[in-house]
């Protein structure tokens, strides 16, 4: 399933490809299943995947009308919205911090008096994604303008972020892993963990990934249990799963878990390091084939995201790397002229580039070296004062 935006974008080729395509309305998910259904049975479709965050849910009610492999619909919305996440959780045993949705300040006011939340906690939306209208919350005075920031993320396809609701979430210390993961009839093989950066202070912006980690066996099998649980309290039977984990000397939480492939450039760091093709997985594991998730590469891969210390104009650009040898993949995503903002959710971040290698010390530093390069400049946007600052700035990120 792709969108009307994404459409638009692909090339000819891509397009000649095609052998049919369907126009629908995403923001109506019942509507959109009776004609993709009927539209899927006029052309005996055998397969349906997505891998749109927001079309999950949609994607396993699908599969199921056209008994197509995919993932249980009854508890696919708990790969979506965080509150069903919490509550699928909690009936399976996975351990993940204690989660209240809010709806009012009333209810605001009681989840930060629970003592299973405490201070600092994490406020967010139900159902927002890529770090956006995430505050941690240190000082109780900044709750509400956090809740705030929350309501006002909106899903793509309408009303799905803030206008269901925010939630308050006990805050956990520890340092953040991701775990790409391939289910097939219900057997679940982990492809890679991947260790994040993450900015600190208020907001938690994604600003590199490194993989594969090694972890020591004993946190490595935590991991894979709670990650486990997290599949199969989310009813994932066949597909790719995204499951974000912290771990802390008191073992594994599990932050999140998304019915789809990792994003943030983790499919390309996994086809350079391990040699494996998740996009071919994906569609292999839709049609109900054996997926190749066996790596057939032992290197390591690092992405860097540039991001802007401050909101501004971007007035130039020096140091951005160019692909080369150990360098697969370079994106730049901001023009000269430009506005930027100092990251406030992975949206933010204006460009990333790919370092690959046998050795994961070295990919690592090379990747930091290559990043400390970048140098952007933004100008300040004047406000009232109509006064410009102009800062020359180091973009590399906290
Ligand atoms: N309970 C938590 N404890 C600590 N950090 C958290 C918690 N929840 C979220 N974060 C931080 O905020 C980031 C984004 O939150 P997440 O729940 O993954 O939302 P999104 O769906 O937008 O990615 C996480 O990657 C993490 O750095
Ligand atoms: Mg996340």
């Amino acid at each position: 399933m792709t969108t009307a935006a994404a459409y638009a974008d692909y090339g000819p080729k891509l397009k000649g490809l095609l052998a049919g395509r369907i126009v629908t309305d995403f923001a109506r998910p019942d509507r959109a299943l009776d004609e993709i259904t009927a539209f899927a049975r006029r052309r005996g479709v055998g397969a349906v995947l997505t891998v749109n965050e927001y079309l999950t849910e949609l994607a396993a009610h699908l599969c199921a009308e056209l008994g197509v492999p995919g993932n249980a619909p009854d508890r696919a919305g708990a790969a979506r919205d965080k509150a069903a996440m919490a509550k699928a959780f909690t009936a399976a045993g996975t351990r993940a911090p204690h989660t209240v949705p809010v709806r009012s300040d009333a209810e605001l006011r009681a989840a930060l008096a629970d003592p299973r939340v405490g201070f600092p906690c994490v406020v967010k939306p139900r159902s927002g994604a890529g770090s956006a209208g995430i505050t941690v919350v240190s000082d109780p005075a900044d709750a509400s303008a956090a809740a705030d920031g929350a309501r006002e993320v909106v899903g793509p396809y309408g009303s799905d972020g803030g206008d269901s609701g925010v939630l308050v979430q006990a805050y956990v210390a520890g340092t953040e892993y991701s775990v790409e993961s391939f289910t097939q009839n219900g057997d679940t093989t982990h492809l890679a963990v991947t260790r994040k950066q993450v900015t600190g202070g208020a907001q938690r912006v994604e600003t590199g990934h490194t993989l594969p980690v090694s972890l020591p066996p004993t946190v490595e099998a935590a991991v894979y249990r709670e990650v486990e649980a997290a599949i199969r309290a989310t009813g994932i039977r066949h597909g790719a799963s995204h499951t974000e984990v912290i771990v802390s000397g008191d073992g594994c939480m599990v932050i999140e878990i998304g019915a789809r492939l990792g994003a943030g450039q983790i499919g390309v760091l996994i086809q350079h390091a391990l040699g494996i093709d998740m996009w071919a997985a994906l569609l292999d594991v839709a049609l109900g084939r054996p997926a190749a998730l066996a790596p057939s590469a032992r290197g390591y891969a690092a992405v860097r995201f540039v991001t802007s210390p401050h909101t501004g104009r971007l007035t130039s650009l020096y140091g951005f790397p160019r692909t080369g040898p150990g360098v697969p993949f370079v994106r730049w995503r901001v023009a000269i002229g430009g506005l930027v903002r100092e990251p406030g959710a992975n949206v933010h971040r204006l460009g990333s580039f790919v370092v690959t290698g046998l050795d994961a010390g070295e990919v690592e530093e090379r990747a930091d070296v290559l990043l400390r390069r970048v140098r952007i400049h933004v100008e300040a946007v004047p406000e009232n004062t109509g006064q410009v600052r102009p800062a020359s700035t180091s973009a590399i990120a906290p």
